[in-house]
């Protein structure tokens, strides 16, 4: 994991919660459900940090976590979850475009999409508004262990090939899975070189 352990440093409920912009910040995005709070877990190895669940629209708050006293891991709340009510839906994705948006110290976007799935509609909303928003963001596919090295493979090209003529998308993925540890410790060395810079 990182040299020191991870801790949970707030939630903000309004973008006026959010804490100074003084430290390097990478920023996970996706689906609800798509892994984002267990990939913080799977990187800092502290399975209990970010609270994960298969009930979609875990987390409602941006969530920000502090790793070597010096970098901090920001979970968003997930977008394209049907089920939820319109106005609490709008309320947190609202948030989550408002950080992502106007971050000055925010070094890259990992923008997660279920390994199973590929790119759907509400991730090409997410990426264009990346996109005009120049916010540098790196795909990340999840829950790799659901499926078999082929589909791997062939689901990690295409998703590169859809991302590929996009200005702000970075030129590599990571293929990762928080249940099995596949692509962990190569997703930590290129958030930690994302805030060397
Ligand atoms: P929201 O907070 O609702 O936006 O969801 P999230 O993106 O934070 O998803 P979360 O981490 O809560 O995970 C959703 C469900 O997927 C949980 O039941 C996890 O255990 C499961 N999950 C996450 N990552 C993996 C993975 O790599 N492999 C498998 N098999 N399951 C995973
Ligand atoms: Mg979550």
């Amino acid at each position: 994991a990182f040299a020191r352990p991870a801790v949970f440093l707030q939630g903000a409920a309004k973008i006026e919660q959010l804490p100074e912009p003084d430290l390097p910040e990478v920023a996970f995005a996706g689906r609800s459900n798509v892994g984002k709070s267990s990939l913080i877990n799977a990187l800092t190895g502290q399975k209990g940090l970010a609270r994960a669940s298969n009930e979609p629209g875990r987390t409602r708050e941006v969530n920000f976590f502090l790793v070597d006293e010096r970098i901090r891991l920001v979970d968003l709340p997930g977008y394209g979850w049907a089920k939820a009510s319109k106005v609490e839906t709008r309320k947190f994705q609202n948030l989550g475009r408002d950080y992502l948006r106007g971050r000055v110290n925010l070094k890259r976007v990992y923008l997660l999409i279920d390994a199973r799935h590929g790119v759907k509609a509400p991730d090409i909303e997410a990426l264009d508004a990346l996109d005009l928003a120049a916010v540098s963001y790196q795909i990340v596919l999840t829950k790799a262990d659901k499926i078999g090295p082929q589909e791997r493979q062939r689901v990690a090209e295409a998703t590169l090939k859809a991302v590929s003529k996009r200005p702000a998308a970075f030129p590599r993925l990571v293929l990762t899975s928080s249940e099995k540890g596949f692509g962990i410790p190569e997703l930590r060395a290129e958030v930690l070189l994302a805030c060397e810079t």
